[in-house]
């Protein structure tokens, strides 16, 4: 195990907001200290930034954890009132999404849509000179149809002062789905003058073993939801037997469920927030405790 070898959890819309987050660090995070967690991304609407997503930044939930907020945003105007509010919100970290494969986001320039704007992206990397105190950080994919179009804007990284590029390794027409560009990612990583951190498809010890030597952290989405206690299980250097890995799913389940409880409104709001999060139920899992799982949310023991 390297020692200073990052550990990120991914943002993940709709999931990793402040319960899972909270109940996460609280289970597996805590004790490990030097995990980074990261908001879904916050956006600006109407010229503001959203209340809601803000509130997930400033919870007192958050407390005590490693947490960095993320934006989404098409230009420099968009991008310095989000900057803006969050510096006024104690924010010291801020991680940019250049990733998001969202149609809708992309046609409009935000997320993965502005890794073809290499003017917008200049004018942001001017502005960044202006927020001395705060540390900027990237999110991105290799391209939106091709895996050669972050390659025309390594200068323009290279020049932004940057703590790190957390690089999913596919283009946006991808999606979630299909492989891993390695091989683009390797050459992207070999220009790239900022650690360079590994997110896609890392679901067990091994995997994140076998990206150690090359890169300077990894960032989990999908495979933390599954076995939240990988991280954990990482860092201690013990892999945990399956059952005990179900038992640390069910654990998270529990305490997300009772905390989201106490702050949805009704069965039906509460149904559909849990629901996701058991269409990652690990494989192994009881079929009839996930068919439990997905109907009511929760497992009544
Ligand atoms: C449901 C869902 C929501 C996501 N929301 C965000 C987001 O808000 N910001 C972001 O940068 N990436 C977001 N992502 C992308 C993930 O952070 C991550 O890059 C992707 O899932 C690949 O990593 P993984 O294989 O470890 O899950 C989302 C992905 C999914 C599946």
């Amino acid at each position: 195990m390297e020692k200073d070898f990052k550990l990120m959890v991914a943002p993940l819309q709709g999931l990793t907001e402040t319960a899972w987050r909270s109940v996460h660090f609280r289970l597996f995070g805590e004790k490990q200290g030097d995990v980074e967690y990261f908001t879904p991304f916050i956006r600006a609407e109407n010229g503001e930034v959203r209340a809601r997503d803000l509130r997930d930044f400033t919870s007192e939930l958050n407390h005590g954890m490693m947490l960095t907020p993320q934006i989404i945003f098409r230009d420099v105007d968009e991008w310095k009132l989000l900057v803006d509010t969050l510096a006024e919100a104690g924010a010291k970290r801020i991680d940019m999404n250049m990733g998001c494969p969202f149609p809708p986001q992309v046609r409009k320039g935000r997320g993965a849509g502005l890794l073809r704007s290499p003017d917008k992206l200049s004018k942001i990397a001017d502005a960044m000179s202006q927020y001395i105190d705060i540390q900027f950080s990237v999110k991105m994919r290799l391209g939106v149809d091709d895996a050669g179009e972050a390659l025309h804007l390594i200068d323009i990284l290279n020049a932004m002062p940057l703590r790190h590029v957390a690089m999913h390794p596919r283009t946006a027409k991808q999606q979630y789905k299909g492989n891993l560009l390695l091989s683009d990612m390797k050459d992207f990583s070999s220009r790239l003058q900022h650690p360079v951190i590994f997110n896609g498809e890392i679901t067990t010890l091994s995997d994140i073993e076998s990206l150690s030597s090359d890169y300077t952290g990894v960032m989990v989405g999908r495979g933390l939801l599954a076995r939240p206690s990988l991280f954990a299980e990482y860092r201690s250097g013990q892999e945990l037997a399956i059952k005990k890995q179900e038992v640390a799913f069910l654990n998270m389940m529990r305490n997300v469920s009772t905390a989201l409880e106490k702050i949805l409104c009704g069965n039906t709001q509460f149904r559909d927030k849990m629901k996701p999060y058991w269409e990652y139920a690990p494989a192994s899992l009881d079929k009839k405790i996930i068919k439990q799982g997905r109907k009511l949310g929760k497992i009544i023991d």
